[in-house]
């Protein structure tokens, strides 16, 4: 993939932004902010965008929309993390985390056949005062800042890379999602907007969903909107 990187000091959000780049902008433009005023996750929840962190999205334009796409942002930075000696598992769908701390989240919408692959990843970055304890950055695990470029620039190696595999063949990207994911086994609550549901994942389907064995019934998840909790 050829990426044109776009590179702002602040925006509301790199998503937005990006969103509003369609249909003009090629497949591959890249729009990196210094921090944002209001970045979001799933749902509209927010997502907090100092400066010093890496606030990215990337437009691609796969031949069909898919939402196990979003796997390959989380690749991307499991694999950027391990380039850094940081050692990363990825928390189906959309996250990748360190121990017991998100680190970074990915968030792909979806616009007049383009899919706007936003990636949030802390590196040098203040973690906020409300998140400290289920959140942290690059810095806080090296005990020191790293080059945001270079981090940018391995990013976009692995995103390139993953997404090459993606459109080959899909499957690869699962296989490699279900052996960096540690939840399948573990008991779970998955939050719901009407119901949650609790149960025992299986495994993750070749076609990106979650298989949850609930009371020996095998429930399926979508991607969604649905959020995975670890029952301790
Ligand atoms: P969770 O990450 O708790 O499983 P989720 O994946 O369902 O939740 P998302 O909407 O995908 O939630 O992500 C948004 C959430 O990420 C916010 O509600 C907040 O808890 C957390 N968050 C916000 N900013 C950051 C950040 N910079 N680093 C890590 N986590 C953040
Ligand atoms: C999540 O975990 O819910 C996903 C968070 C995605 C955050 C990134 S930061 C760059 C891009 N712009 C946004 O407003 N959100 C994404």
């Amino acid at each position: 993939m050829k990426w044109k990187i776009l590179r702002l000091s602040e925006v509301d959000s790199t998503n937005e932004y990006a969103k509003g780049l369609i249909p003009d902008a090629p497949e591959g433009t890249v729009v990196v902010a210094k921090r944002q005023t209001a970045g979001r996750g799933r749902k509209g929840r927010s997502w907090a965008s100092p400066k010093g962190g890496l606030w990215m999205s990337v437009l691609l334009k796969p031949p069909k929309i898919d939402p196990r796409l979003v796997f390959v942002g989380a690749l991307a930075v499991a694999d950027t993390l391990g380039d850094f000696g940081i050692e990363a598992w990825i928390k189906w769908p959309n996250d990748v985390w360190v121990g017991n701390r998100k680190i970074s989240g990915v968030l792909t919408e979806v616009k007049r056949g383009y899919v706007i692959m936003g990636i949030g990843l802390n590196v040098n970055n203040e973690i906020p005062e409300e998140l400290e304890g289920s959140a942290t950055s690059m810095r806080d695990i090296l005990g020191r800042s790293v080059g945001i470029e270079e981090v940018l620039k391995r990013l976009l190696e692995h995103l390139g890379r993953w997404y090459k595999t993606f459109l080959e063949n899909p499957y690869l990207v699962v296989e490699e999602i279900r052996k960096r994911t540690i939840l399948i086994g573990k008991e779970v609550r998955v939050l719901r907007d009407d119901n949650d549901l609790v149960g025992r994942i299986i495994n993750i389907s070749d076609d990106g969903s979650l298989l949850l064995d609930v009371d020996g019934q095998t429930v399926k998840v979508v991607y969604g909107d649905v959020s995975v909790r670890i029952n301790r």
